[in-house]
């Protein structure tokens, strides 16, 4: 019997649709194992934006530092798109990320077999795909200063700046031979060496922290070549550990190998107690979809998967995370879809009859 503090975070688009079932799927965690999950809410991203005039506000970045994990929804929408505007959605997450420490953002991309003939790639290629992706979450293009408008020669100029320390590349080395010693033994280190200087301290740093796993496989591999071998090989991949940017990109593609980037969540940790736990993020990497929002349909699957990782993460109730993704499988397995990922003459559930599905096979 345990008790826990969750910000809830939904935001804009499918988010409030989505985290709504996430709730769900926590009360019906809590009610089963005996926990209690005591949960605040607050507005963020384009909602937050129209009430407040930020993506964000301070007290809610200070509610975060005391609760035990953020479940997120998604932010952002067509409303709030004009890359002129002095305020977008996106600042509100970027925000938490970096003030509250969160350099490691956990995707794991598992393909159900179950649903090998509802993606775009032949079956046989998908066998045994079991893929975490690190995605370092507080530094590299992202947040890299100076990152700006200038004037030159009259005409209009920007600029991005790749940066990254060594200390951030180490702790995401490190995590990622950690994270392989449990799985099979292999990290994937991905970069842009042959360009990028940040790449090539990247390469280095990890070549640097890499004889103190020697049990672990490592290989190093230029991000082109990566985006090809996803698609041609993905079962060759265990652990991928790779910049903030590379890694927004590579786990958006690899989403299409588990069918729908409704099925993929996410896990944003940052430095963890003794006993391994933490305060987390947990964000479906599906986004705010304003093509279906409102309409009830989007899948709730990531978003019970981002739950079943904050009961792992955060809370330490392995038990409990595993009877929620067995619960995913299962209806999964009975052949229950969201349209995402219903192909030719397979009925589509709405958002609720999908998770009112996975809940009634939680069992424990
Ligand atoms: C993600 C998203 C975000 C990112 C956006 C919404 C800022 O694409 O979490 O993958 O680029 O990190
Ligand atoms: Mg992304």
């Amino acid at each position: 019997m345990a008790e826990f503090d969750i910000l809830v975070l939904a935001g804009d688009g499918i988010g409030p649709e989505v985290t709504d079932e996430g709730v769900r799927a926590l009360d019906a965690i809590g009610e089963r194992f005996g926990h209690t999950f005591n949960r605040s809410e607050d507005l963020v991203g384009g909602a937050c934006i129209d009430a407040h005039g930020v993506a964000i506000q301070p007290h809610t970045i200070e509610a975060a530092r005391n609760a035990d994990a953020i479940l997120w929804g998604a932010v952002g929408g067509p409303k709030w798109s004009d890359p002129r505007a002095p305020v977008r959605p996106e600042q509100g997450l970027l925000a938490l990320r970096s003030e509250l420490g969160l350099w490691a953002n956990l995707r794991p991309v598992v393909v159900d077999p179950q649903l090998a003939d509802n993606t775009s790639l032949k079956p046989e290629v998908l066998e045994g795909v079991d893929i975490l992706v690190i995605r370092e979450l507080t530094s590299g293009v992202y947040f890299g200063q100076p990152q700006e408008r200038r004037t030159v020669n009259g005409g209009r100029a920007a600029v991005d700046t790749m940066y990254y320390h060594e200390e951030e590349v180490a702790r995401v080395a490190h995590l990622g031979f950690q994270l392989a010693r449990g799985r099979r033994g292999k990290v994937t280190s991905v970069d842009k060496a042959n360009v990028l200087e940040s790449s090539r301290l990247w390469r280095e740093v990890v070549e640097e922290v890499r004889p103190e796993y020697p049990d672990v496989e490592c290989e190093h591999i230029l991000v082109d070549a990566a985006a090809m071998h996803l698609i041609r090989r993905p079962s060759d991949f265990d652990v991928v550990i790779t910049t903030n940017l590379f890694g927004d990109i590579l786990t958006d593609e690899a989403s299409m190998l588990a069918g729908s980037l409704g099925m993929l969540p996410s896990a944003s940790l940052g430095e963890l107690r003794e006993d391994g736990l933490g305060f987390g993020m947990y964000e479906p990497i599906h986004g705010s979809a304003p093509d279906i929002a409102g309409q009830g349909i989007a899948n709730p699957v990531a978003m019970f998967l981002c739950t079943a990782m904050l009961l792992r993460h955060s809370c330490g109730l392995e038990a409990e995370a595993q009877a929620l993704e067995a619960a995913v499988a299962a209806a999964i397995g009975d052949g229950l879809r969201t349209a995402d990922i219903a192909v030719g003459g397979e009925q589509a559930l709405s958002t609720r009859e999908m998770a009112d599905a996975i809940l009634a096979r939680l069992e424990g």
